[in-house]
Parts: structure tokens; C-alpha cells; sequence
């Protein structure tokens, strides 16, 4: 069996992370077109660095929850694959050891002036761990270092991977997203029509399609009803 887990900020908000669109989320305390769009980049680098800085310092202190450790522990009954939309590392240090990380990932830093596409190398990536980066610190080819990070406006190069991932699997489980943005909001469409599609959010939501079967809990409490649910199932 293959399962393809889609997870959004909702996932990590039991680790002490703020969500993006929540009541006093990070979109309600910063302006996301300043920090975390290529225009906010070209206008004022040392803020957005800044703000990447704060969210690795942050990352240092908090561990994954059950339910970080609950997804990873599907790999030993089902081949499984997240993609995440988070930026955080909680689903590596869960174990999980195939992630997908849509809009990159914090932890890391590359080249401004490189080319991030279908073509793009991870080897122009450094892994800087939950240090800070300052205005002048430069990649290997002279360039200043930016966050890893598909800021707004710019392309998702992990896009087709992941749907391919997601068009291959038996059960698609969306976790904690608010399937706002795009193009990430759409991935499920992709599931094949005879596969379960299940979503974990405690918000009472619009779902986009009626084949969804809404968990309406808190990441930890969900994924202890959606393992019961599935493996009662198929040990029937
Ligand atoms: P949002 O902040 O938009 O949505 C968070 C979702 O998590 C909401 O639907 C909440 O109801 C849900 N939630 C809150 N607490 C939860 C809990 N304990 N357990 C489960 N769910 C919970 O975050 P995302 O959908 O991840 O992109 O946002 C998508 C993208 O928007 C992010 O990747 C980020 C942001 O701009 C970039 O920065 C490129």
C-alpha cells in the first residue's frame, strides 16, 4: 500500500509553531510580501534573512509531536512519502525518511544568483542547522546567501514530483493546511478516483472535494483516529 501525506503548518502547531493564517499567526504579525516574497527579497534582504534567522532559533527549541511521529511510523506498514509545505525539519527528526519539501526548508541556505528549477543541483545547498545568516555571508561562487526557500512569486520546482507521488498512492491523508495556497492547495486532485482521501484539521472547512472524509481533531488526536481507522480496515 502507498500512502501520500500532505501536511501544512497545522501538523507542528502541537510543537509550539505558529500557524500561517490562524488568529495571531505569523500572516497576522508580519506582512508575507515583505518576508517571504522574491520582491520583499530584492527590497530588504537583511529582513527577510532576519526573519528566517528568528524561525531557525525558534526550530532549535521545539521537538516533534505525536503526530510528526505517528506519519513516520506509517513507513512501517505502508510506503509512504510527505510532502510538506512546511519549512520546518519536525517530520526528518520524527523519522520520516522520505519528505518533500514543497517551499523548501529553513534549515538551508543557497546562492541568490543560481537558477532554482527542474535543473536546479542540491549541491548549491548548505545546510546551515538553526544558525543565523547575516547580510555579506557569501556562497562559495561570491554570492550572497539566501534562504531555501520558494518564496512567493516564485516557481515550485518539487511540483511534478509530488504529484506523481500523490497520483501513485491508495490513501491520501492532508494534515493541517488551510489549502490556501497554491499551487500546493491542489495536489490532492491528483489522487487517483478510487483512492481515500482523508484531511486532519480542527477547523470546520469548506471541503474542496466530496470525496474527503474530514477528521475534524488536533493533529495528535487525528492521526491516533486515522491509524485506527485504516488499519482496522484493511486487516478486515
Ligand atoms: P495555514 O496557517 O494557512 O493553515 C494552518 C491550518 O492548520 C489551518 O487549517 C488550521 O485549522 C490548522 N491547524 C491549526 N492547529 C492545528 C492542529 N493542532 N492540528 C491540526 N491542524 C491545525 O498554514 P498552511 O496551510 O501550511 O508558505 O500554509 C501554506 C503556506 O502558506 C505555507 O507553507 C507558507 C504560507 O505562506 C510559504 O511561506 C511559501
Amino acid at each position: 500500500m502507498k500512502i501520500a501525506v500532505l501536511t501544512g503548518a497545522g501538523v507542528s502547531a502541537e510543537s509550539g509553531l505558529s500557524t500561517y493564517r490562524d488568529n495571531n499567526g505569523l500572516w497576522d504579525n508580519y506582512d508575507p510580501m515583505e518576508v517571504a516574497s522574491i520582491e520583499g527579497w530584492y527590497k530588504n534582504r537583511k529582513l527577510v534573512l532576519d526573519f528566517y534567522n528568528s524561525m531557525r532559533a525558534k526550530l532549535r527549541d521545539v521537538r516533534p509531536n505525536d503526530a510528526h511521529i505517528a506519519i513516520s511510523r506509517l513507513e512501517e506498514r505502508a510506503e509512504t512519502t510527505v510532502i510538506t509545505q512546511n519549512v520546518d525539519d519536525l517530520h526528518e527528526r520524527a523519522g520520516s525518511t522520505r519528505v518533500i519539501h514543497l517551499h523548501g526548508e529553513a534549515t538551508k541556505v543557497r546562492p541568490e544568483n543560481g537558477v532554482y528549477d527542474d535543473t536546479f543541483s542540491e549541491r548549491e545547498v548548505i545546510d546551515v542547522g538553526y544558525d543565523a545568516v547575516s547580510l555579506g555571508d557569501k556562497a562559495p561562487n561570491g554570492s550572497q546567501l539566501r534562504p531555501h526557500i520558494v518564496f512567493f512569486g516564485e516557481a515550485v520546482p518539487k511540483l511534478g514530483i509530488a504529484a506523481d507521488v500523490v497520483s501513485e498512492a491508495d490513501i491520501v491523508l492532508i494534515v493541517g493546511t488551510s489549502l490556501q495556497v497554491y499551487p500546493a492547495a491542489s495536489l490532492y486532485s491528483y489522487a487517483r478516483p478510487d483512492a481515500g482521501i482523508y484531511l486532519i484539521d480542527p477547523a470546520d472547512m469548506r471541503l474542496p472535494d466530496r470525496r474527503i472524509v474530514h477528521i475534524r481533531a488536533v493533529a495528535t488526536e487525528g492521526m491516533k483516529q486515522f491509524v485506527k481507522h485504516i488499519w482496522s480496515d484493511n486487516q478486515q
